[in-house]
């Protein structure tokens, strides 16, 4: 009888996580008409100025948002009128991190020139009020869901409790989703919990349960600022959901729908500011769901070179760069810059063919505290061949005000908030490609994990990212290869133990895999795959008492594995343990009636106890 395998034992992508997804944004920008006050011309605040603020301020100076005052009123904002003088002419306020280019960002939040000018002018000649006539109305927010009622709302299990004193916190909330069957979800909106102490939040998609394991009890969270997910198979990350202060909820265009699977958990990384007292912190999350899948394949590509951050105390300008060669045509969507508290000059750059620059983002003067989501008003094609770089500049000096450290420490790249960190996201469309040469966000990731390999041959990620890039195109050499690179970097590592092991399966190599298997497990004995594996090991060497008892271990953690019963009655029958390999096959198969290893073997079964 055959034993048939499932098709492919599969390996991990580890995606270097941090934050992300999603695309913020302020406000939908209303119509601004400046009036054209001449100078000498005395400026008032209901002709002039409430229009500025109104479009600009108010999103998020008014009652219930993240600002410490209200701008809604004439009274208000005189009020503050010297400060905000000041804030605007400095552009501190509305704060908009990137320098003016030619590659415009949606809903971009920054003040005119002229705007700014009028706004000195204004409080100059005393903060006049002016005619009631020309005040134009309030803006008028959404309460509650921005979007209306979500299809499904997700609230955090247990609240966390944000110490009253001490730095920045950060607090991971896992959301299990509730689904039977895949979805495709068109918006998210966070409802991060107070706004006043909730600086920013990200929502990443864990397809693996990984999340969980960090977890002390279920339903907690875990603390950490850069959060790390494996998801199995080739699965990459697509968008960006991320909220900070102001934030509008993203509807995404026709086709770019985020896929949502049974079993999925969204895990929403927060990055919270302590007020003086205890404050309970309990976010929800919406979810819009369309009625027809994506179409389209967008993928999230992550740059970095943190193994360059080494910053020495007192260096102010500490510079790290990285260039990455695009193999296919794409259409770049949005862009998410990420360093820590050490960060100053962020810039990203796309350099074509022909040698033309194009700044795709530049912020002189970083700070984490206002961190976003850019997406591009259009969507900036850039052919295959073309350059993407990014130059990132360190101040880890005292006159870097957001450092840390008095006086300044050396400071190297991790994960933690006291180290550094250099990323650029870059949500991208593939364009142009021809489906019958495969997958082109295979493409990317391939050419990006060797890039990094060239970089850093150090980098225990990009050699296990490519080994599983390999494996996936069945180039199981090259996939061992990278594999053992990365063993050799972290023996200790299941995830890639399992890996390698699985790998070795595949190539008939079943004797060595069953040592990096039966490794995997005694480094993490709930591993389901690990315990698949090995039996598959095992029964490629005769050993089906060995396999059976694996796959039991296994289904003993994923008792609904329809694979792992059918191929338990498989190692069954080759014992002749007909009865109970029967019994097997046909629980495969009420779990899942297209089981195909099921199908099959059921139906040599009933030939063969019926020759018998
Ligand atoms: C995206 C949300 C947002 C927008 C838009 C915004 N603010 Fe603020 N503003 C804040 C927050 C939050 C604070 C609290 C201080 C901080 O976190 O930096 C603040 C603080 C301020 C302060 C106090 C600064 C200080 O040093 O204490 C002033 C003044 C101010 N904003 C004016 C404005 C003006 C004027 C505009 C529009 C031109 C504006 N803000 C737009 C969120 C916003």
């Amino acid at each position: 009888m055959t034993f048939v395998k499932r098709s492919g034992t599969q390996p991990l992508l580890i995606v270097a996580a941090a934050c992300v997804i999603g695309v913020l944004v302020a406000e939908p920008a209303s119509l601004r008409v400046l009036h054209d006050s001449k100078p000498g011309e005395s400026v008032t605040f209901n002709r002039d100025i409430a229009p500025i603020i109104f479009h600009s301020c108010s999103t998020c100076h008014r009652p219930g948002e993240a600002a410490p005052f209200s701008l809604l009123t004439y009274t208000d904002v005189k009020q503050h009128a010297r400060q905000i003088a000041d804030v605007t002419r400095s552009r501190a306020m509305p704060p908009w991190l990137p320098e003016p280019q030619e590659l415009k960002f949606a809903d971009e939040l920054r003040l005119r020139d002229a705007e700014i000018d009028l706004i000195a002018r204004w409080v100059e000649q005393g903060a006049v009020e002016g005619n009631p006539q020309d005040l134009p109305p309030q803006p008028k927010f959404v309460e509650g869901w921005r979007l209306g009622k979500p299809d499904l709302i997700l609230t955090a299990t247990k609240p966390f409790t944000l110490p009253p004193q001490g730095t920045d916190s950060y607090w991971n909330f896992i959301f299990p989703v509730p689904i039977q069957e895949t979805k495709w979800v068109k918006a998210v909106e966070i409802r991060p919990g107070d706004k006043r102490y909730v600086h920013h939040a990200n929502i990443l998609v864990d397809r693996e349960e990984a999340s969980r394991r960090q977890e002390k009890e279920p339903g907690a969270g875990f603390g950490g600022m850069e959060i790390r997910i494996e998801s199995q198979v080739f699965d990459p990350d697509s968008h960006l959901l991320f909220w900070k202060p102001g934030t509008v909820p993203y509807v995404e265009p026709e086709g770019m729908e985020l896929r949502l699977d049974k079993g999925t958990d969204l895990v929403l990384n927060t990055h919270l500011q302590p007020s003086g007292k205890p404050e309970v912190i309990q976010p929800s999350i919406g979810l819009y769901f369309s009625s027809h899948p994506a179409t389209k394949l967008p993928m999230l590509l992550q740059l970095e070179n943190d193994v360059k951050l080494d910053i020495p105390a007192g260096e102010k300008n500490f510079l790290v760069t990285d260039d990455f060669v695009l193999p296919v045509d794409v259409d770049l969507m949005a862009i998410y810059p990420h360093a820590h508290y050490l960060g100053k000059d962020i810039q990203a750059f796309a350099t074509l063919t022909g040698g033309k620059k194009e700044t795709l983002i530049h912020i002189p003067q970083w700070n984490l505290n206002w961190q976003a989501v850019y997406r591009y008003a259009e969507p900036v094609r850039l052919p295959k061949g073309t350059t993407v770089s990014f130059r990132y500049t360190y101040d880890n000096s005292d006159q870097n005000p957001l450092n840390p450290n008095r006086p300044p420490v050396r400071v190297r790249g991790g994960n933690r908030s006291s180290d550094e960190m250099c990323h650029l996201w870059l949500q991208m469309l593939p364009v142009n490609f021809d489906v019958a040469k495969g997958d082109p966000r295979m493409a990317l990731q391939e050419a990006l994990a060797r890039h990094n390999v060239e970089k850093n041959q150090g980098d225990f990620e990009a050699h296990y990212n490519l080994g599983s890039m390999l494996q996936t195109r069945d180039d199981l050499d090259g996939a061992i290869r990278e594999y053992q690179e990365a063993m050799s970097l972290r023996p200790e590592d299941a995830t890639a133990n399992n890996a390698l092991g699985a790998a070795l399966v595949a190539r008939g190599n079943a004797a060595r895999a069953t040592e990096f298997l039966r490794k995997a497990i005694q480094l993490r004995n709930d591993y389901f795959d690990a315990h698949y594996n090995l039996a598959f090991a095992l029964a490629g060497q005769d050993d089906f008492a060995g396999a059976a008892k694996e796959f039991q271990l296994a289904l003993g953690i994923r008792p609904d594995d329809a694979g792992a019963e059918a191929n338990l009655g498989v190692a069954l029958a080759q014992l002749g343990r007909f009865k109970e390999a029967k019994a097997h096959l046909q629980r495969a198969l009420e779990i899942d009636p297209e089981q195909p290893v099921a199908k099959e073997n059921l139906e040599a079964l009933k030939r063969e106890t019926a020759e018998h």
